[in-house]
């Protein structure tokens, strides 16, 4: 028998003496069973396991320096696909670490690998059916077993944690799993440190039992359809770093015991039916980083002491019922705090100044809560600050707000809709700020004036929402200089004048250039009813329904190849459709309703092979509509009120034409001129991409850069 390693000298001996099977450095029957292992995969580039070589050198073999036993078998992400051979690893004897991660295994997970092996990681592949069906109450002896992200469902088997009295970690998340989560889970396996039971299918209550694993710092259980209270005997486990138990059915209300949890850094909760009050002594909690909170049912007000947990990053409350003066609570203490939520509650007095000591802070939302006064002017020293949505509230004075928060110089998201009543539209004279801005929002305010000046300034925003308002003047022309700008929503003022042909070159609408500036947003936030979470191609609009425009529409708009959305809706518009509109290649809603337009609707509108919205209702068309294309799918209330307009879809016959074939020509000609076919569809796509990247929602690594799910409603 060999005891020597296998080092490159022996390697040498092996080459010159390559016709001896007894020189082998590895043992024949661990060769064997490697092969037999090998039998049953393919690689997508072959391994280099070859029969006559020794073994101890094959890619991801490594033998033990002590007996030349195979010790570790390590393939991950090596694009290997086939079964795991179950008995493989029986005369392996000295295997303890068998890592096969990210790979395409199928079939079952054999439970000879529990037996033999103390490290098995068998993650992110497609294994199936059940785990450990055996009831061999043989000892298990592994310590790390991560079978996450795959396939595989049935129960968690009690029997296999009691026999598991090494194991310290223990991941099944992202799988199919189904039953209770075992509450035997700590009294066969005390060493536990770590418990990842997340996106699976667990239902019901989870039992008392947790409290015996002594040394868990890592509870995680998110995204199942677990119910009833809290497990009670998890807040005496002073050990626990982490509790995750989001995107359940939890109930009933937190005891204040959690603040016995003095190691505690992560705390989700979010997404439970929780009620009752968040813990008065919640502030004990001086390690806690992140708290998440959002989206239950607790009420009361916000305890004084949660200002205290200084280490706090991210703490989410909205989406609850909590209320109180929020100007009486001390930020003062939470220098690392970087995001905070308190939306949709019911948290009335002013906002509090001692936020602006928070200097770390790149995103607050306090939107749609019953806060009153103006913004503390202390907030323009918020220089981290790159998101802030304040929409619906009662604040007054956004002259004032917006010669505040002009200086803090990184901010790129500002909702503020619904949140001011009735005051003239700002003029900021000699504005130099808001150079990062990439979304306003100030719709719904009632705002009066003209659309000012210094919008023209903002070169970096995409989005631009003044709608809702008593805006009146001309739609400027400068508009159509703006840089980023991709939506534009002016629906509902009093704007005059016509459509300024100016528009026909915004920039952003035109030719695709995000891909050069891929910003990262502070958070993700939902718009129009969609979440964009990570990556969000923004439906690119132009939107001036509900005014008093006149004139005709220009056909320079023709040109936005990249629009989504055009609404021209319930204005004054005369003169005839352009043919030119069939360059919107990209167009999925068109509205033309409400106007005086007349002459025919241009065959070339066929082109718009994306366009599952249209309407020219209420209008002075005539003539035939057209019948190819989406025109098949519109319903008659699209074409309705035009009594002049015919075709099939209005039971409506046309009368024999001639001169339609010439009229037809000229179109296809003209419009073939400027306006390339094909590709618009396919950059307006991928287009509009401001990046999110963000960790998945449910894995909670606790890296500074983790996802914090905050979708800002649009109306938020
Ligand atoms: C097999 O490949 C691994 C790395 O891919 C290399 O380290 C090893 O030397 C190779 N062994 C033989 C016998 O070719
Ligand atoms: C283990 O090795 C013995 C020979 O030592 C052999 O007979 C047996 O088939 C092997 N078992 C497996 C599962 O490879
Ligand atoms: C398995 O290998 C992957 C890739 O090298 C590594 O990230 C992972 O930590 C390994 N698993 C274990 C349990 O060591
Ligand atoms: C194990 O289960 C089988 C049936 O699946 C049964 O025949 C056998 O008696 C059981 N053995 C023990 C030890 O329970
Ligand atoms: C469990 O595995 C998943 C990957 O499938 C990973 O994201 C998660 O962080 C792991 N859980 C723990 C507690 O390490
Ligand atoms: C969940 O598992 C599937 C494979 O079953 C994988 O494709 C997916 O990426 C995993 N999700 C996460 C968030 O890791
Ligand atoms: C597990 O999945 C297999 C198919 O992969 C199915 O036949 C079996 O019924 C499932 N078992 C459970 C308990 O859902
Ligand atoms: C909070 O809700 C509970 C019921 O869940 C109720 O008993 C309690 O009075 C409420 N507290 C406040 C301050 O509204
Ligand atoms: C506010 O929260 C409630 C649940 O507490 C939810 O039903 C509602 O949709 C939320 N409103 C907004 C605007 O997000
Ligand atoms: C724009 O303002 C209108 C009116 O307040 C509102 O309905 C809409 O949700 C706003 N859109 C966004 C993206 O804020
Ligand atoms: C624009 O205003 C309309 C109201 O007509 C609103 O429904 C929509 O959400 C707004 N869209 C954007 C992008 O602001
Ligand atoms: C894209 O933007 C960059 C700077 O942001 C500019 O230099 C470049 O000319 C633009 N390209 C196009 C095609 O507009």
């Amino acid at each position: 028998m060999i005891s020597l390693t296998c080092s490159s000298f022996l390697i040498s001996i092996l080459l010159i003496l390559s016709s001896s099977p007894n020189v082998l450095c590895c043992h024949e029957v661990e060769r064997d069973s490697l092969l037999s292992f090998h039998r049953y995969i393919s690689a997508a580039a072959p391994l280099n396991w070859t029969y006559s070589a020794d073994c101890c050198e094959w890619e991801g073999v490594t033998c033990s320096s002590s007996d030349g036993r195979v010790s570790h078998l390590s393939l991950p992400s090596r694009g290997l696909r086939g079964t795991i051979f179950p008995t493989f690893v029986l005369n392996l004897t000295s295997l303890s670490h068998l890592n096969l991660s990210r790979n395409q295994f199928s079939g079952p997970v054999p439970d000879s690998l529990f037996r033999r092996l103390q490290t098995l990681d068998l993650s992110y592949n497609r294994l199936s059916g059940a785990i450990f069906q055996s009831n061999q109450t043989l000892p298990i002896s592994i310590t790390t077993l991560d079978l996450s992200s795959n396939l595989i469902n049935g129960s968690v088997d009690p029997l296999f944690l009691r026999l598991a009295s090494n194991l310290i970690q223990f991941n099944v998340s992202n799988n199919s799993f189904t039953g209770p989560i075992p509450s035997s889970i700590c009294s066969g396996s005390p060493l536990l440190e770590s418990l990842d039971f997340s996106v699976n299918k667990f239902t019901g209550g989870v039992a008392p039992g947790i409290s015996r694993c002594s040394r868990l710092k890592v509870f995680r259980a998110g995204f199942n359809a677990l119910s009833g209270l809290i497990p009670s005997d998890m807040y005496y486990l002073k050990t626990l770093e982490e509790i995750s138990l989001t995107n359940n059915q939890f109930s009933g209300p937190m005891n204040n015991d959690i603040s016995m949890l003095s190691n505690l850094r992560i705390l989700e909760l979010h997404v439970n039916e929780l009620s009752g009050g968040i813990p008065p002594d919640i502030g004990l909690l001086t390690n806690l980083e992140q708290l998440q909170l959002h989206t239950n049912r607790l009420n009361g007000s916000v305890p004084p002491s949660l200002t205290d947990c200084s280490n706090l990053k991210t703490l989410l409350l909205r989406n609850n019922l909590l209320g109180g003066e929020i100007s009486t609570l001390d930020f003062s203490k939470l220098q690392r705090l970087q995001a905070i939520d308190f939306g949709n509650n019911s948290f009335a007095g002013e906002i509090p100044g001692s936020l602006c000591l928070c200097r770390s802070v790149t995103a607050v939302r306090l939107a749609y809560n019953k806060l009153t006064g103006e913004i503390p002017p202390c907030m323009a020293s918020l220089k981290s600050l790159a998101h802030l949505s304040i929409s619906d509230n009662y604040l007054s004075n956004v002259a004032g707000a917006l010669e505040i928060l002009k200086h803090c110089d990184n901010l790129e998201v500002l909702f503020l809709s619904r949140c001011f009543d009735n005051e003239p539209m700002p003029d900021l004279l000699l504005l130099n700020g808001f150079q990062k801005l990439q979304i306003l929002t100030l719709g719904g305010c009632q705002l009066k004036g003209r659309i000012p000046l210094w919008i023209a300034k903002l070169r970096k925003v995409k989005l631009l929402n003044l709608s809702y308002n008593q805006i009146y003047g001309p739609i400027p022309t400068w508009l159509g200089d703006m840089p980023s700008l991709f939506v534009l929503n002016l629906t509902q003022n009093f704007l005059s004048g016509g459509l300024p042909p100016e528009l026909g070159r915004l920039p952003a609408l035109i030719s695709d250039n995000s891909s050069s500036d891929l910003s990262y947003l502070a958070l993700p936030f939902l718009f129009d009813s969609f979440q964009y979470n990570r990556l969000f191609n923004l439906p690119r609009g132009l939107k001036v329904g509900n005014n008093r425009l006149t004139g005709s529409i220009p056909k320079e708009i023709g040109r936005l190849k990249l629009l989504h959305i055009l609404e021209l809706s319930n204005n004054f518009f005369n003169g005839s459709i352009p043919s030119e509109l069939s360059g919107l290649v990209n167009l999925e809603k068109l509205d033309m309703s409400g106007n005086h337009l007349s002459g025919e609707i241009p065959r070339s509108l066929e082109r718009l092979h994306f366009l599952s919205a249209f309407s020219v209702a209420n209008n002075d068309l005539e003539g035939q509509i057209p019948s190819g294309g989406q025109f098949d799918t519109f319903s008659p209330s699209s074409f309705e009120g035009n009594p002049r307009l015919c075709g099939a879809v209005l039971h409506r016959n046309c009368p024999v034409k001639s001169s339609v074939g010439t009229s037809l020509e000229e179109e296809e000609e003209e419009s073939s001129s400027d306006i390339p076919f094909g590709i618009g569809y396919f950059v307006g796509f991928f287009a509009v991409s401001i990046s999110l990247v963000f960790h998945s929602p449910w894995s909670s690594g606790g890296v500074v850069t983790r996802s914090i799910s905050f979708p800002l409603a649009s109306s938020l």
